[in-house]
């Protein structure tokens, strides 16, 4: 199958009050742990690529990795750019394949979010391809941008439903408590925000930072109304502490499929768990 655009099953996570995971690719690894885990559960898959993980991969490794993806398991696969920073990244990622792209205008103005998100967005749909737009700061650590969370602010529902009327995106990510990275406690997650928002507009709310977050709270978080959720950290973890264990054990180990192999079988592990969890299992 090829890459669909991530219309080609929210609106049935929104019907169906489920949630499908974005898990952000990485490297090669990550691509075939979250496509054989999303192949065992039948789940449809969102791909994130970031833009430190494009530099990273290269633009063509990238999008060559989601379509083998797609191609070898027939699940619909959109392959999203995470956080995408401008019109020209978008448009870069769109060209060379991606079937659909956020953009992040949260450090703008609301009025030149709403400018810019527009703008992306009827570029987007006439190319077929999906949208997400930001409200509100997400706290935490993502690539090389920081915000302290102290500084993240709360989506206020009024304004996430005007951008959402006038901007048109096909999901929409709220600042609602959650953060990038590891948690130092627990977040404290305003389910308010997501059941106002969720109850007003037709399209996916979507949840960042969903590594580390408890059961239940995501669990909640989607009964208010979230149906999509992102996750990379706790992939990047398991994966890290397989390689590491493997290493300490024995120091004279160099082939590194010794280690690659135990830490792609850990994230199969984590995406497995968040399938369940989300509810997209036998959804595909
Ligand atoms: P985590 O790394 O905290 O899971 O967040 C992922 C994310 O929200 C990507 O946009």
């Amino acid at each position: 199958m090829p890459l669909v655009s991530m219309n080609a099953f929210l609106p049935q996570a929104k019907a169906g009050k489920y949630a499908v995971g974005q898990f952000n690719m990485n490297n090669l690894e990550f691509a075939q742990a979250i496509t054989e885990a999303a192949m065992e559960l039948k789940s449809p898959l969102i791909f994130g690529v970031s833009e430190g993980a494009l530099k990273y991969m290269g633009i063509e490794y990238t999008v060559a990795l989601a379509k083998a993806s797609a191609e070898k398991s027939g699940l619909p696969i959109a392959l999203h750019l995470d956080h995408g920073s401008s019109f020209d990244v978008a448009m870069k990622c769109i060209r060379a394949g991606f079937s659909s792209v956020m953009f992040d205008g949260s450090h703008h103005s609301f009025e030149d979010n709403i400018r810019l998100t527009k703008e992306i967005v009827k570029a987007a749909r006439a190319m077929g391809v999906s949208v997400e737009g930001e409200l509100g700061t997400i706290g935490g650590t993502e690539d090389d941008v920081s915000l302290d969370e102290a500084h993240a602010a709360l989506a206020k529902p009024e304004e996430a439903i005007r951008f959402y009327e006038e901007t048109g995106v096909d999901a929409l990510a709220i600042a609602v408590g959650t953060a990038h990275g590891v948690y130092a406690g627990e977040p404290k997650i305003h389910y308010d925000i997501i059941e106002k928002v969720a109850a007003a507009i037709p399209v996916s709310i979507v949840l960042h930072g969903g590594s580390g977050v408890p059961d239940e709270m995501i669990q909640k978080s989607i009964a208010a109304g979230v149906t999509k959720i992102n996750v990379n950290t706790e992939n990047q973890v398991a994966a890290t502490a397989a390689i590491r264990e493997v290493l300490n054990k024995d120091a004279k180990v160099y082939d590194p499929r010794k280690y690659l192999v135990p830490a792609r079988k850990a994230m199969v592990d984590v995406v497995k768990s968040k399938i369940e969890l989300f509810g997209s299992a036998g959804k595909a």
